[in-house]
């Protein structure tokens, strides 16, 4: 196997915080207890952390309600002041770019370069795009019957709890505080277990910032504590959480049987790949194997499904296979790499449950299908063809660096295939023929399409699942709706 796993270089960064903020302080949590979080390339802890309980959650809220209320400095600040302090920190994460992208790399396991060349500019546009926002945010005038004066008001809805996951940590904290500040809300990030330090480090630059007292509090925690007493609270206003389908319906039972908290959730996918055989095959073959190993298969909008029109299915897979043979895996901070290890544990393990699953069920093993080295919990980047809808592997998440090619040959049958799934996050279609293309795009239950492109990101443009791949939209404009309330205020003349 071309793989290759060399030693894992030592970081030189310092981590410089490991407790939570609450009201602008750095504290211990209630309990005293810690967490360890371990680099995933070595195993090896790389520190020990706060861990936040539901009394934090407590504190946290507190501060976070203290903070909206309407005399304090963030309700009496103007809307371009607030504009000012995201762009303040997108600044200041810019001028720690360094030091944020091997923190990323570290927690994660991702190589440094990407998380240095695709997450972190990514992060920054996000922070800059929503402070551009926040003095545009604006209701209307509405000429209703009789002798009266009706406008809105989009108003933030207030105290928002937020919980992310760790296959992005940077990124998944800028696509929530980014739009909830710029509408001026207050809120309590629960950060994922395996990822807490970025985030943490992200808090020293909300200060530095200027960011008022209890605007933005960030607990690192474990999911059915801190989380789930987060998502029960009956003093939070809306609930934000990206995160598996599983917990997603947690979180909205959690929201139903306290207090109808708003609800936005971001959450699983298994998206299909379409390759038609008239497409530019280059393009479908490298194009498809990074939207399916891209970030070690941790991506929920990643293209785990991959059609390919029959006509072309020796070749695609033939060449795919050697594509992913070719694969780095390694060292995460050794420049080349292309796939570090999976984040923890309990992934990798659960990874390489599906490949057992998968060989069981009678998919063909092309290639992979194993661990990479002695230690850390590197994943050797595996191909199977001949799958079928039924199989586990076909239908289940895996979220790690595992192809699964089946073939098609006719486009209306396809299209009933590719939507025959719980999800409908997003889909992707390969062909010269825009009429093929925009037949698909219009046809596929999921809330983004890409043709002849995988993974095409901006805060612009919207990104949210139909189906059980979620409620609601983030990003864009759009993402503004979920983090506000539309006021009516009806004058009689
Ligand atoms: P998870 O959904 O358990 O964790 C995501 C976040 O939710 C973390 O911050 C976690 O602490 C929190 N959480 C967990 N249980 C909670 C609860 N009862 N109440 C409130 N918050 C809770 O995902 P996990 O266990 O890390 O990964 C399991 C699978 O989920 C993955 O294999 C993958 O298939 C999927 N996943 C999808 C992601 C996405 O981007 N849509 C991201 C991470 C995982
Ligand atoms: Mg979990």
């Amino acid at each position: 196997m071309a793989t290759v796993v060399s030693e894992p270089t030592s970081s030189k960064v310092q981590i410089k915080q490991t407790k939570m903020l609450i009201d602008n302080k750095w504290i211990d949590s209630v309990s005293g207890k810690k967490f360890e979080t371990i680099n995933p390339a070595t195993g090896e802890v790389l520190a020990n952390v706060a861990e936040a309980d539901a009394p934090d959650v407590d504190l946290a809220v507190k501060a976070a309600r203290k903070a909206f209320h309407s005399k304090a400095p963030w309700r009496r600040m103007s809307a371009s002041e607030r504009g000012k302090l995201l762009n303040r920190l997108a600044d200041l994460i810019e001028e720690n770019i360094e030091e944020l992208a091997t923190l990323e790399s570290l927690d994660n396991g991702k190589p440094r370069h990407v998380a240095r060349t695709a997450d972190l500019p990514l992060v920054i546009a996000c922070y800059r795009y929503y402070a551009g926002w926040a003095d545009k945010i604006q209701g209307k005038t509405i000429p209703i019957n009789g002798d009266y004066f009706c406008y809105t008001r989009h108003e933030p809805v207030g105290v928002v709890g937020q919980i992310i996951p760790w296959n992005f940590p940077l990124l998944m904290q800028a696509w929530k505080l980014g739009p909830a500040l710029a509408c001026g809300n207050t809120v309590v990030l629960k950060v994922a277990e395996q990822t807490p330090l970025s985030a943490l480090r992200v808090g020293e630059l909300l200060l530095e910032a200027g960011f008022p007292e209890g605007v933005v509090n960030i607990l690192p925690g474990y999911g059915p504590t801190a989380g789930a007493a987060l998502a029960r609270h009956t003093d939070v206003d809306k609930v934000a959480f990206t995160g598996s389908t599983e917990v997603g319906h947690l979180v909205m039972k959690a929201a139903a049987e306290s207090n109808l908290k708003r609800v936005t959730l971001e959450l699983g996918g298994k998206s299909p790949n379409i390759v038609f055989a008239d497409a530019d095959m280059d393009q479908a073959i490298e194009g498809s194997h990074f939207a399916l190993f891209f970030n070690q298969g941790q991506c929920c909008c990643a293209g785990s499904r991959v059609f390919v029109e029959g006509k072309a299915y020796d070749e695609f897979v033939q060449r795919s296979t050697e594509r992913a043979k070719r694969r780095t895996v390694g060292d995460p901070l050794d420049r080349k790499t292309e796939q570090g290890p999976q984040v923890d544990k309990d992934q990798f393990e659960k990874v390489l449950h599906y490949v057992d699953e998968g060989r069981k069920e009678g998919a063909k093993l092309m290639c992979g299908g194993d661990r990479v080295g002695e230690r850390g919990y590197f994943v050797a980047p595996t191909v199977f063809a001949d799958v079928n809808d039924e199989m586990k592997i076909a239908q289940e998440e895996i979220f790690g660096p595992v192809m699964s090619i089946m073939k098609f040959q006719d486009m209306d049958e396809l299209v009933e295939r590719a939507n025959k799934t719980i999800y409908g996050l997003a889909a992707a279609v390969w062909t010269r023929d825009i009429g093929k293309a925009h037949h698909i795009a219009n046809n596929v239950r999921a809330g983004t399409v890409w043709i002849n492109c995988f993974d095409v990101f901006d805060a612009g443009a919207p990104f949210g699942g139909f189906k059980q791949s979620g409620i609601g939209r983030e990003l864009g404009e759009y993402g503004l709706q979920q983090y506000s309330e539309i006021k009516t205020v009806t004058v009689k003349l």
